[in-house]
Formats: C-alpha cells, sequence, structure tokens
C-alpha cells in the first residue's frame, strides 16, 4: 500500500474553535514516520483550502455555515478522488466530522457496494430538521445516505454515497431522537457501548468484519476521536463520558488490520486547544500505527 495523507483543517462544521489544527497536530505527533517505519511509502499532500464564511455569523441556523463546508467538501471529494485514481490509500486528517461528506463522496465513487465504519460516540445522522445545534458534524452519515441539503448530498455527482445495510456503527452512547428513528426504519447496525461492553470488543469487531466482508466491495474507516473515551482522547469538542478504552480501540485497529478490509480512512475531530499534551492526536497516531499493521514482535 501507498498511503496518501490529506489534511482537511475544518472548524466550521461546530462552534468550538481549535479543531482546524488537528491535522497538524497529528503530523506533529509523528504520524508519516510512524508509516514508514512499518515499511509504507508515505506522501503528505498538504491540507485542502478552507473556505471562510462570509460573515461572522451563521446565515443559515439550521445548518451553519452551509456554503463554507460545501464548498471545502467538494475540494476534499477532488482530493480524495485524485489520490485513489493515483491508486494510492486516502488517508484523511480532520477537522471536524463535517469533512467525512467529502471524504466519503471520493472515497466510495469506484465502489458498489462500499462499507464504512463509523466509529463514534455519535451517529452523526442528523439533518436540517432533526440537529438540536445545527452544526454540520452531526450530519455527515445521514448526508452519505442520502439525506440532508442538496448541496451537501449533491457532492461529487452522485447519490446516496453508502447504504444503510453497509453501515456499521461502533461506539455509540449518544444519540438524538430523529437519529435513533432513522437508525430504526434504515435498520443500521450500531455496536452502542452496551454491546461493546456486554459482547467485548473481539466479538464486536469479528462480527463487524464478517456482516461488512460478505456485502462489500471496499470499507471506509471513520473514526471521531470521541469515540474514545475522553480519559484516553481529552482533546475533542463533544466529548461523552463512558467510552472506548484506548486498549479497545488498539485491538480495533489490529483486527482491521488482520482483515485487510480498508481502502481508505479518516481521523478526525482532534482539538488540540481542549487537548493535554497532543494526548489525543497522539492516541491517533498510535492507532494509525495499529491500523496499518504496526507489530510489537
Ligand atoms: N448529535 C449532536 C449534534 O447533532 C452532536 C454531534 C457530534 N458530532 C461529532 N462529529 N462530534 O449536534
Ligand atoms: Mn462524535
Ligand atoms: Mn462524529
Ligand atoms: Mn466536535
Amino acid at each position: 500500500k501507498q498511503i496518501s495523507i490529506i489534511g482537511a483543517p475544518m472548524d466550521l462544521g461546530q462552534s468550538r474553535r481549535g479543531v482546524d489544527m488537528g491535522p497538524s497536530a497529528i503530523r506533529y505527533a509523528g504520524l508519516v514516520s510512524r508509516l514508514e517505519a512499518i515499511g509504507y511509502e508515505v506522501e503528505d499532500c498538504g491540507d485542502i483550502e478552507i473556505s471562510r464564511p462570509e460573515k461572522e455569523n451563521h446565515d443559515h441556523s439550521s445548518l451553519k455555515n452551509l456554503k463554507a463546508v460545501t464548498e471545502t467538501n467538494e475540494r476534499l471529494y477532488q482530493a480524495v478522488a485524485e489520490v485513489i485514481n493515483k491508486k494510492r490509500f486516502p488517508l484523511v486528517l480532520g477537522g471536524d466530522h463535517s469533512i467525512a461528506i467529502g471524504t466519503l463522496a471520493g472515497a466510495a465513487k469506484p465502489y458498489q457496494n462500499l462499507g464504512v465504519i463509523w466509529y463514534d460516540a455519535h451517529g452523526d445522522l442528523n439533518t436540517a430538521e432533526t440537529s438540536p445545534s445545527g452544526n454540520i458534524h452531526g450530519m455527515p452519515l445521514a448526508v452519505s445516505l442520502g439525506l440532508g441539503h442538496p448541496s451537501l448530498t449533491s457532492i461529487g455527482g452522485y447519490q446516496p454515497k453508502v447504504k444503510p445495510e453497509n453501515i456499521v456503527i461502533i461506539g455509540a452512547r449518544s444519540l438524538d431522537k430523529g437519529e435513533r428513528d432513522l437508525i430504526r426504519k434504515e435498520n443500521i447496525r450500531v455496536y452502542t457501548m452496551h454491546e461493546i461492553d456486554r459482547l467485548g470488543m473481539t466479538a464486536v469487531m469479528e462480527e463487524a468484519i464478517h456482516y461488512l466482508k460478505d456485502r462489500t466491495d471496499g470499507v471506509h474507516l471513520s473514526l471521531d476521536l470521541d469515540g474514545l473515551d475522553p480519559s484516553d482522547a481529552p482533546g475533542v469538542g463533544t466529548p461523552v463520558l463512558g467510552g472506548i478504552s484506548y486498549r479497545e480501540s488498539h485491538l480495533a485497529m489490529e483486527m482491521l488490520s488482520e482483515a485487510d478490509i480498508l481502502t481508505s480512512a479518516e481521523f478526525v475531530e482532534v482539538n488540540p486547544i481542549l487537548d493535554e499534551k497532543n494526548k489525543t492526536a497522539e492516541a491517533a497516531v498510535a492507532l494509525a500505527g495499529s491500523l496499518f499493521g504496526e507489530k510489537l514482535l
């Protein structure tokens, strides 16, 4: 595998400043050398340009910074599509989770049935109608299903990017009413913290991998660092107690590496301003190591 890193220093999908420094923090935590040490040829494409909002305050209260988020995701879509055309593996660094809209638009294009692993405390399945916040980082998975504002769902010129039966959510512990309704209606597979506690991460990942292997022709990992417990990943904008541990997360990444099913990945929501000595970016890099096959012995 040849890996191409794309930074998406986006902070307009939510309201806490600082998450735009996530890509830098992850780079400073040693991502490139970590992957090179495993034996990959790694290219850092730098950061995509982020559109600035016309006004300080958002014009559209139910979809904050819609125009800037849309334009930025168009660019990210192009960047990811280019990497895939070069037959390289796209690894996207966020930035808030609204960037998954562009990543998935690029990552899903060559596949008929792209699988998605959404490793997150949240479902990110809101639309303007169901969102309690108007923050687009709470909407990217819905957008990828073709639900939401047309300027977002139409990015890449096709939709939907993913089918509900090809999604697995892992680590959920905070879902809004509309998200729960959508999960039930579409029968989306969700491993909440309850299942992780009850079955253990090994069984959860075995099941998730088996499920996706049978029905997909590629798999994207969208890893929101707030899927981890805030004690292990404090530098996130929307922390939720009772999350996946650092060790369980390493296990999950190692199992994904062994299964060798991933065709793209992203690490999002690292916010250095809220972090403790870059702990969250360092967790992201360590997890990327396991995800790409790092072995102690
Ligand atoms: N569900 C909440 C909302 O819609 C929180 C979303 C948090 N999303 C995230 N990517 N951290 O605003
Ligand atoms: Mn989240
Ligand atoms: Mn998220
Ligand atoms: Mn956030």
